[in-house]
């Protein structure tokens, strides 16, 4: 269990850093049909889904997965249930602004899924709730995830993303664990100049934030890897770019621009909205947690990312177009303060060690994220009208 397979080392595509992905998930299919027909010397793929089987054989697994009533925490749950029905999965979430229990409707009757609605810094409960449940594995999502807020309040992201990861990870080592998963991100190291479009951020790029959110993850980092030299805590960490799909709150770029098109909302662009971003399918995101649950090396960093790197602007564009609205509804507004220019993730490593690869292609996943958006409605009208619309107003009124 939550081991590395000896074959490990040995990569099956090699990820160039400039392919673009079209080129790159070809070249994976055909390698993919290649290494089937090589038996024994086909590396990894086999091994992952054959190490996957054993589990899945082996032991039910106590899975405590925290702001699971968020965006790609509900996504996971989702993907964890379907996946393994053979796991129990005990989502803790405190519910802020950005936790929608009506998201995890559909799985609230399973036998298998608990919810508890619990703040990670709430020591005494967290420490309870571990009696209670013995959990095997924790994955802890739960924290403050905006830019634009930790700009207005640095606070609350100190507490929940810092304060919080180490309150989860003391009750790991008060009642032991196999395994705590740090879910982080691209943003820790920085941003890369858009002039440089050869560089891309690998494992052993330097932590050099910029904004308080990013901070604030990226000093979780740090102290999820000391709890692991210092007390030897079972621990992974998880980097990943920018995620899109169902169920994103919709302050975050791609909900925001569907939502206020459909309204026929003036679209507010940062800037000239030249950043980049490298956007991946949230499916494609909870696989790789999951791969590194089970076949990640202990006390490593895996960074997930998709070679899917886009201009706002162009995603802005995309979205008019898709929904058949003018272009004139674009509205470019005052940039962020410290804006990170570009995100670029080389996933070299997952790939290599896991056969992680991405599944969504973002022609197909930005459709499919519209579409959803079309047909649910009710999910972000009701959050475009209460307390949300207050913070609208705050950071778009006069901007
Ligand atoms: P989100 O804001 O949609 O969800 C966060 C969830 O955490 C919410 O349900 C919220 O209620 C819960 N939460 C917040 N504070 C809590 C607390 N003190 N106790 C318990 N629950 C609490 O965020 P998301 O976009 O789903 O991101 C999830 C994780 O993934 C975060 O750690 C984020 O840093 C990371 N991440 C996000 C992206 C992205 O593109 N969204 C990319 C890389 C990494
Ligand atoms: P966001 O979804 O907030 O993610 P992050 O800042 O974590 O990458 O923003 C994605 C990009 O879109 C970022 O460059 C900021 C930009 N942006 C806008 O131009 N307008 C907006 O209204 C928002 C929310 C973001």
């Amino acid at each position: 269990m939550f081991t590395t397979p000896d074959d490990c080392n040995s990569m099956i595509v090699k990820v160039s850093g400039n392919e673009r992905p079209e080129t790159f998930f070809a070249r994976r299919n055909k390698q993919a049909t290649k290494s089937r027909d090589i038996g024994d010397n086909c590396k990894f793929s086999y091994n992952v889904e054959v190490q996957y089987k054993r589990q899945q054989e082996d032991k039910t697994l106590n899975i405590i997965v925290t702001g699971g009533a968020g965006f790609i925490g509900s996504n996971f749950v989702f993907y964890m249930i379907e996946k393994h029905p053979e796991d129990r999965i005990i989502c803790v979430d405190s519910l802020t602004y950005a936790g929608n229990l009506s998201t995890l409707e559909s799985v609230m009757d399973n036998p298998a899924f608990r919810f508890v609605k619990l703040d990670i810094r709430d020591r005494e409960g967290v420490e309870k709730l571990f009696v209670e449940e013995k959990p095997d594995v924790v994955v802890n999502f739960a924290a403050e995830s905006h830019v634009d807020r930790s700009i207005e309040n640095p606070g609350i992201f100190l507490e929940t993303n810092i304060m919080g990861t180490a309150v989860l990870m003391d009750a790991c080592r008060k009642y032991g664990i196999q395994r705590f998963h740090q879910v982080s991100t691209d943003e820790v190291y920085g941003d890369l100049p858009l002039d440089r479009p050869d560089l891309f951020f690998t494992e052993e790029t330097p932590i050099h934030t910029s904004s308080p959110y990013s901070t604030s993850k990226a000093s979780a980092d740090l102290l999820v890897l000391a709890y692991h030299r210092t007390y030897g805590l079972p621990v992974t960490i998880s980097r990943c770019s920018n995620n899109y799909g169902p169920y994103q709150f919709p302050e975050k770029l791609i909900p925001l621009m569907i939502a206020n098109a459909l309204h026929d909302q003036p679209l507010p662009v940062y800037g000239e909205g030249l950043n980049v971003r490298d956007w991946l399918y949230v499916e494609d995101h909870c696989k790789a947690i999951d791969l590194i649950l089970r076949g990640g090396r202990v006390g490593e960093v895996y960074n997930i990312g998709g070679h899917n790197e886009m201009r706002n602007i162009d995603i802005v564009k995309l979205i008019c177009a898709e929904l058949g609205k003018p272009e004139s509804l674009i509205k470019y507004v005052t940039d962020r303060k410290g804006h990170d220019q570009r995100y670029a993730i080389d996933p070299a490593k997952i790939h290599g060690e896991l056969g992680w690869l991405p599944e969504t292609m973002f022609k197909d996943g930005i459709k499919k994220t519209i579409h959803w958006y079309l047909d649910n409605q009710a999910w972000w009208e009701t959050i475009r009208s209460g307390e949300y619309r207050n913070y609208y107003e705050k950071m778009y009124g006069n901007r």
